[in-house]
């Protein structure tokens, strides 16, 4: 359970101030409590995927073992019906995702293109697959570099890092350069950013979260799940999260231009339910 020192620690973040965040989450015993107070002693600089040690930690463990396999098998359901030759992933992390759904389906695209702006996850991505193309930047800047088109581009857990209405933009872009799109995201309950309900929910998630990790735990609290916190409540931060509840993504996918949008439940997580959302473009 969280405690109530790790709620109000939320809410002095949200209002900016850090220094009575901190006060209030030392008097806390909980987990998320004491994490925070840890982060906010010795806050990293950078991006959260640019030293990737945390986040491979975090996805190699706790329910994201569970999650990741019905990704992957997903993908891999995805593949075996569409059959894409020309294949891309956007924000592809260590490629681990598509390695195996690869693997899963038996289906070997003709070619395939990573998307990936951290050069270190991208270096261990090519490492294991051997992509045709190895883009190392943002998909923004992709799109105004590349011309390449796609039968399929996925993304997992990737398109929730730019900002909502920068997202519209660059969805209705891809539209124009693939046939299909395949989206795994999680469904976020719909509630005031930063207000109460937000904040309740975040203390309770996080202290779950945190709760599945055992020796690896300081590792994936101070690198990965409290930056990737702290950054999307405090102003001015660096934020590295906009998600939002799957009926958004569906409206989101309509809006850029997308048809036959279809998003089903995929997997139950610590944060919240992951889904898979496909749609058809009729580009490319
Ligand atoms: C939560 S990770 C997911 C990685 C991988 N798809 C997976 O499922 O394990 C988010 C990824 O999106 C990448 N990313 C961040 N901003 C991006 C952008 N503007 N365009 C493409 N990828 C981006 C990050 O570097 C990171 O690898």
């Amino acid at each position: 359970m969280s405690d109530v020192e790790a709620l109000t620690a939320l809410t002095a973040l949200t209002d900016g101030d850090r220094r009575r965040a901190r006060e209030l989450a030392a008097g806390g015993s909980s987990l998320l409590a004491r994490h925070l107070t840890a982060y906010l002693d010795n806050e990293a600089a950078g991006s959260v995927y640019d030293q990737p040690a945390a986040f491979e930690a975090f996805i190699g463990g706790g329910g994201n073992v569970g999650l990741y396999a019905a990704v992957e098998d997903a993908l891999a359901a995805q593949y075996r019906s569409v059959t894409p030759a020309r294949l891309a992933d956007i924000g592809c992390g260590d490629g681990r995702v598509v390695r195996n759904a690869i693997a899963v389906s038996g289906h070997l695209p003709d070619s395939l293109t990573l998307i990936e702006p951290s050069p270190a996850l991208l270096a261990e991505a090519v490492r294991d697959l051997t992509p045709t193309h190895a883009y190392a930047g943002t998909v923004q800047s992709f799109l105004s570099e590349v011309d390449d088109s796609f039968d399929l581009i996925e993304s997992t857990f990737a398109m929730h890092t730019i900002p909502h209405e920068e997202r519209t933009e660059v969805l209705a872009r891809l539209r124009e350069r693939t046939s299909g799109l395949v989206i795994v995201d999680f469904d976020v309950p719909a509630v005031e950013h930063g207000g109460p309900a937000h904040l309740r929910f975040l203390a309770e998630t996080y202290e779950r979260g945190l709760s599945e990790y055992g020796p690896d735990r300081d590792l994936v609290a101070g690198g990965f799940l409290m930056p990737v916190l702290v950054g999307q409540l405090t102003p001015g931060a660096r934020r590295v999260t906009w998600e939002q509840p799957a009926a958004q993504w569906r409206s989101q996918l309509e809006k850029a231009g997308y048809q036959d949008v279809s998003v089903v439940p995929l997997h139950d997580y610590w944060s919240s339910p992951a889904f898979l959302l496909t749609a058809r473009s009729g580009g490319a």
